[in-house]
């Protein structure tokens, strides 16, 4: 069929675009009547009005619930991970072993605990921490009324650790056979312990292995309690002060005998019978004290 088109030539071409674009029989421009054209015009310019608004109502509506003192994507944490010091692991087992009578080898421990506690430094707490908290209640803030729109923190020092705060005994015990080890239990934003005030969390250290070669256990703060008034934790840039709670405990050791302990933070709302983490809720180790 093509064939019996009649060529055109390029003159004619041409005219017909010129047609095309202005059509002076109909008056039309581009094929459309400049009427049209003003409605099309009309209608692209709504469409983008209306896109740009919604645009801009989503991105509102998403900085208007944003808080920027929580993160928005916490892990799915619900239970704390438990942590000791000294942290001298040994392919991913953690050993305290320790010689007594060479100074190398207690100087190393003791001064781990002492880098741990800097933060915990008696001085540095009480200009940083200055509120006076109520013990043995949760620490509920609603509103930011600590210096630069932030909220409070309770102080925690390094001398309620008592012969376990390197204080009196610099050494923590590691130039003899009662080592102090230090449990945390990690910070998770919100995160109540208990429900009932009257049950605040606490360590217990249970021996798992070679039971007759541990004297004796202490704790300090007495009881290895976790104070209520640290919690809830509400995040880093609301309570930029916030130092965790600590335990420490203290081990009277029989010489050149191993044992193998587990730490736990008792508690209602903290599990420790985790299968993929073995750190939540709990800490396990081995301690030895040689000569
Ligand atoms: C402990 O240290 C002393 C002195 O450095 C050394 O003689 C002894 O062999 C060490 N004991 C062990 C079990 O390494
Ligand atoms: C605590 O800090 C003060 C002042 O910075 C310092 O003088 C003191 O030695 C520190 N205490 C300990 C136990 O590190
Ligand atoms: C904290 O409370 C004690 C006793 O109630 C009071 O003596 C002290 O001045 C208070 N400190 C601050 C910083 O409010
Ligand atoms: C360990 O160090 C403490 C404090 O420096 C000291 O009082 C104690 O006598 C020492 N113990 C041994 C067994 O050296
Ligand atoms: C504490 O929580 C448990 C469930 O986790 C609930 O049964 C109990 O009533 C709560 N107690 C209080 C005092 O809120
Ligand atoms: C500590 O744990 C052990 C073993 O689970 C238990 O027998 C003991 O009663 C606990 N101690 C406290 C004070 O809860």
């Amino acid at each position: 069929m093509a064939t019996l088109k009649e060529k055109r030539t390029c003159g004619q071409r041409c005219e017909d675009f010129g047609r095309f674009v202005w059509n002076s029989d109909n008056g039309t421009f581009m094929g459309r009547t400049p009427e049209k054209w003003v409605y099309i015009s009309l209608y692209y310019v709504a469409f983008y009005v209306v896109m740009t608004a919604l645009f801009s109502l989503a991105i509102w509506t998403l900085m208007y619930t944003l808080n920027p003192y929580t993160p928005d994507y916490q892990d799915r944490l619900k239970s704390p991970g438990v942590m000791v010091w000294p942290d001298t692991y040994e392919e991913e087992v953690l050993e305290i072993f320790y010689n007594t009578s060479n100074k190398a080898s207690w100087t190393k421990m003791s001064n781990i605990l002492h880098q741990f506690l800097e933060p915990y430094n008696d001085t540095k707490q009480l200009e940083c921490n200055y509120h006076n908290c109520t013990k043995g209640k949760y620490f509920i803030q609603k509103t930011f009324s600590a210096p630069h729109h932030t909220k409070w923190a309770c102080p925690f020092m390094q001398s309620m650790l008592g012969p376990c705060s390197g204080l009196e005994d610099p050494t923590f015990g590691y130039n003899c056979t009662m080592p102090c080890v230090i449990i945390k239990m990690n910070r998770i934003i919100n995160f109540l312990p208990s429900n009932q005030t009257d049950h605040p969390p606490y360590v217990n250290c249970t021996i798992l292995d070679g039971e007759e070669n541990v004297d004796k256990i202490e704790y300090f703060p007495d009881r290895g309690i976790l104070d209520l008034s640290y919690f809830p934790y509400y995040g880093r840039l609301a309570q930029p002060t916030y130092v965790n709670p600590l335990v420490a405990v203290r081990f009277s050791l029989v010489k050149e005998k191993e044992a193998k302990i587990q730490c736990r933070v008792v508690s209602e709302k903290i599990s420790y019978q985790n299968f993929y983490d073995p750190y939540e809720g709990k800490v396990i180790f081995h301690l030895k004290a040689m000569k």
